[in-house]
């Protein structure tokens, strides 16, 4: 039975602007998987995407959607960019798959029960227009990370996961199995930055927004997305399903390929997670470099990202794929630029690779009408060239192992130099003068054609279409001599190969003119895009709101006031709420029933002025919940042009709860 093989790609955060960086870390994942099938593996490569959380929730507001149908447009369009790269994912998991929200919800009830989950109370910096907590460091100037205003000391009710309870053993296992973080400095840096200092316990539920998996017993919270998203890894394979039999068959994974800002997350939460859950840790995370543009990262918030489909689209697939795996070194961070692009697609992959098949397969037709002739003699050059084959096919297995990418194709394109250099050497154009030479000039084009065999096996991981196009051009149709252990043996292309020449693979570029050009069709791109409508989105209902704000007073009919339903209430209990500056929540006593109704008229009344206040109360609002408490209807409130506060009330102090207002 074949030997399994499970790889992952981080899931990603649904955004249009998936860019060329994101592509980087899937191309990269997709490589090994293929290599591994090469090899004979039984290949698990998961992808995905990672889809709750409170930015998810504001965009879909904002352009006036729910969240699952915002989410549901983009996923298609990310499938759409992973089919357009070629990647070959054998599974695509959505964190709001249902299987997925069950078995989360599983996992954490587990925990809990167990004790490794824990209620508590969350203290954290608060910025109320975005609704979110940030720590000490995030804050930018003691001011909110994201909108740069004000924020408050608060607390906020929580679960906690005991991280701090893993901390010596993950620190022991990380010790012990020296290649479970590569590359090696990112281990350093986790064992000295966080390990080391001391591990707190981790916050795992949210009350402050509505989108994400609801904690079972606990429906006020929502699952920290980071657990949501890091459980996928075993959701996917049907771990907590009725079906786990992937689970049994694929489980640990053998790698998780990751960016290294994640790296953190990968080897400290979920290594914890797993050890209370008493289930294996993954057998490598590999924390890859980040693509730079500029000197910064690449990210749609800088407004810096490359559209890799306009880039496929314009130099077609494997030009892409190939770049991003040669000129960044696997694990290091790697400048992107448009100049370095287009000189690797005119050099390597025009000069170097185009050009040895094109001029090969043109020389075969013009000296041989497209066949080899059988009989042929050896050169003085050839033994170079097959050692040459031999050694590179022999490193590229192990650097592929380690997920040396760059330095593979190094490798493979030694050969193909050193074959370009057999074409000056055997001098073909002179042997074809020479009735004589015959069987030389046929040695010389057969070693030829079968280097290029070799390269075209070895390029399979990095490329999907050049290696058919090579075999079409150069007659290799029988697939045992297209086979990954074939490319170690030297000679088994057929003697009378038929080869026919076809347009170039890689066609050169005009580097200034295209320079120009994929600037332009990058504008274009980047004004199409669904984040650029949602920011047009956003403005428009920004200027809606200022535009009512002017608009006339409306009159409404008397039908109209009747839908209001007016009620006196008293007062009966009133409290600060936790983690707010400005609310109060209230219990408020309407005739037979009494309501909690919270009220953002804190610090104009204190919880002790509220208490046996007379208030009005608009009672036919629908229920709504805010900073994790239901609200069933609203106080009324006057503000003066100073934004004081005055509660609206009737003037006879004993008068009914519960009376109509009318
Ligand atoms: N949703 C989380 C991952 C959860 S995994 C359980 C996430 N998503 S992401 O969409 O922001 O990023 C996905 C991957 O893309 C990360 O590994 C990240 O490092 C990678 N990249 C994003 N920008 C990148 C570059 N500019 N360069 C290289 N990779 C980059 O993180």
């Amino acid at each position: 039975m074949a030997e399994k093989f499970y790889i992952t790609t981080p899931i990603y955060y649904p955004s249009d602007k998936l860019h060329i960086g994101h592509s980087y870390c899937t191309v990269a994942t997709d490589a090994m998987a293929r290599y591994k099938r090469l090899r004979g593996y039984d290949v698990m490569f998961l992808t995905g995407t990672d889809e709750h959380g409170q930015k998810i929730e504001r965009i879909a507001d904002a352009l006036g959607v729910t969240p699952q149908q915002y989410v549901d447009k983009i996923v298609a369009g990310v499938k759409e960019l992973w089919a357009s790269l070629d990647i070959s994912y054998d599974k695509f998991i959505r964190t709001t798959d249902d299987y997925h929200v069950k078995a989360v919800q599983k996992i954490f009830k587990q925990l809990y029960d167990q004790g490794d989950i824990y209620k508590s109370e969350y203290e954290g910096w608060y910025c109320t227009p975005c609704e979110s907590f940030y720590t000490d460091v995030q804050l930018v100037d003691g001011k909110c990370p994201d909108c740069g205003r004000d924020v408050e000391r608060l607390k906020e009710e929580s679960y906690f996961f005991r991280l701090s309870k893993y901390q010596d053993r993950l620190i022991k296992y990380i010790e012990e199995h020296p290649d479970f973080i590569q590359p090696q400095t990112r281990q350093n840096e986790m064992i000295n930055n966080f390990l080391k200092p001391g591990l707190e316990d981790l916050c795992v539920s949210r009350t402050t927004f509505n989108w994400g998996i609801p904690v079972t017993f606990d429906d006020k919270h929502v699952i920290y997305v980071w657990v949501d998203a890091l459980t996928n890894y075993i959701t996917a394979l049907g771990y907590g399903s009725d079906d786990d039999s992937n689970y049994k068959k694929y489980w640990p994974a053998d790698i998780h390929v990751v960016g290294k800002e994640i790296v953190r997350f990968h080897t400290i939460i979920w290594p914890a997670i797993l050890m209370a859950l008493d289930l294996p840790l993954p057998k490598k995370v590999f924390g890859h470099g980040w693509l730079i543009i500029d000197g910064g990262k690449m990210s749609k918030s800088k407004g810096n990202v490359v559209d890799p489909k306009v880039l496929v689209d314009r130099y077609g697939l494997d030009a892409i794929r190939y770049f991003l795996l040669r000129e960044i070194a696997f694990g290091q961070d790697g400048n992107f630029t448009n100049e370095a692009l287009i000189q690797r697609i005119n050099s390597d992959l025009a000069n170097d690779l185009g050009n040895l098949v094109s001029r090969t397969a043109g020389m075969i037709e013009k000296y041989f009408g497209g066949q080899l002739p059988v009989e042929r003699e050896e050169t003085e050059f050839d033994a170079s060239l097959k050692e040459t084959a031999k050694a590179v096919t022999e490193k590229v297995d192990g650097l592929l192992d380690n997920m040396l990418f760059s330095d593979a194709l190094a490798e493979i394109w030694t050969l193909i130099r050193r074959a370009n250099k057999y074409v000056d050497e055997t001098q073909p154009w002179i042997l074809a003068k020479d009735e004589a030479s015959k069987a030389k000039l046929a040695n010389s084009l057969y070693n030829l054609a079968e280097a290029i065999r070799i390269v075209s096996i070895l390029i399979q991981p990095f490329m999907t279409k050049a290696p058919a196009l090579i075999w079409e051009q150069i007659g290799i149709k029988d697939d045992a001599i297209k086979t990954w252990d074939s490319a170690k043996e030297w000679g088994l292309l057929p003697a009378d190969v038929q080869v026919k020449k076809g347009p170039a693979i890689f066609p050169r570029i005009d580097m200034k003119k295209e320079l120009e050009e994929l600037e332009a069709a990058m504008k274009k791109a980047q004004e199409s895009s669904v984040a650029n409508q949602t920011k047009k989105a956003e403005e428009a209902k920004k200027a809606q709101a200022e535009r009512k704000e002017e608009e006339p007073v409306q009159e409404i009919t008397i039908d109209d006031f009747d839908k209001i339903k007016l009620k006196v209430g008293t007062v009966i209990a009133s409290e600060k709420m936790k983690g707010s500056k400005k609310l109060l929540k209230n219990q408020i006593k309407i005739g037979n029933e009494t309501r909690q109704i919270l009220s953002g008229i804190s610090p104009d009344y204190t919880p002790e002025e509220m208490v046996g206040k007379k208030v009005i109360v608009l009672t036919n609002l629908p229920p709504r919940k805010m900073m994790g408490e239901m609200s069933y209807g609203m106080i009324l409130v006057a503000e003066d042009e100073n934004g004081q506060l005055a509660l609206a009330s009737v003037d006879k102090t004993d008068f009914a709860d519960g009376s109509e207002l009318s």
